[in-house]
Parts: C-alpha cells; structure tokens; sequence
C-alpha cells in the first residue's frame, strides 16, 4: 500500500513523525509537502494528495493541519475521495468500515502525536466492511454527478 502523506505549516510536525512511523514499519510513502513551517495555504496540499488518491498513483492518503478541518474540506471536494476528520481510534476504525475513507486527516494542534500514532495504525489496519456500507458508499458516490 503506497501512502499520499502532506500537510501544511500546521501540520509539518505531525507529518514528521508520521513519516518515521511509517518508515520503522516499511510502508511506503510520498510526501506531497510542505517540506518546511513556512506558511503555506491548505487547499494546495490537500489538492495534491487527494488527486494522487484520486488518480490511484496513491491508494490512500494522510493529511494533516492545525485542525485537519481545512484539508478535509478541501479533499472531500475531489471527486472519488472520501476524507475523515479522525481524532480518535473509534472513528478511524468506523471510517475504514463503514464509508470506505480513503484519506484520513488530523489536526497537529486538536491531539498529540501519540495519538495520532495509534489513529494511523488503526486506520491502515482496518478494511472496509462491504455489504449494506458499499451502497451507502455508492451513493455517497453518486452525489458527485
Ligand atoms: C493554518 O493557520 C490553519 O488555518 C490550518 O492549519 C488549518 O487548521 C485549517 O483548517
């Protein structure tokens, strides 16, 4: 599984440390930026990792903000991703069951890097459910035409 990974200045904390978890654990990944605290605006980072998604160069992305609220907006906004504003495991599991999310998001200054830890394994880990959620996912989908 390739990973889409990208933040902005809010964020580049989170996408570090992120980064280095998934490096210890092999998976890999492409840092779509920013590569600096530098201020940068969201909806370019969260554009270009959700069309690498989208586009299936990446199969899922992960991306971060100060609130992750900014670059789930604005990923949520291309058409075939499905983005989740996760802060806690519970949801991270139920996004990957139940709605096929296909980019997690985060917000470097809502939790701790610890916790966000635990929210990207969880949500790699787990697979989508199927069933009675892929049509609800396919009408998820067809709000897009
Ligand atoms: C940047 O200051 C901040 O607005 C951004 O990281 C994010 O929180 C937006 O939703």
């Amino acid at each position: 599984m390739l990973i889409a990974i990208g933040s902005d200045h809010g964020g580049f904390g989170l996408k570090e440390a992120i980064k280095k978890f998934l490096e210890e654990r092999t998976i890999p990944f492409r840092d779509f930026g920013t590569y600096s605290l530098d201020s940068v605006d969201y909806p370019d980072i969260s554009r270009a990792v959700a069309q690498a998604v989208a586009g299936g160069e990446c199969d899922r992305g992960i991306i971060l903000c100060g609130t992750g609220i900014g670059v789930s907006i604005a990923a949520n906004k291309v058409r075939g991703i499905r983005a989740a504003l996760c802060h806690d495991t519970f949801s991270a599991q139920m996004s990957r069951e139940h709605n096929d999310a296909n980019v997690l998001t985060m917000g470097e200054r809502v939790i701790g890097t610890g916790l966000a830890l635990a929210i990207v394994e969880k949500w790699l880990a787990t697979e989508f459910a199927g069933g009675r959620h892929a049509r609800r996912v396919e009408k998820i989908t067809a709000l897009e035409e």
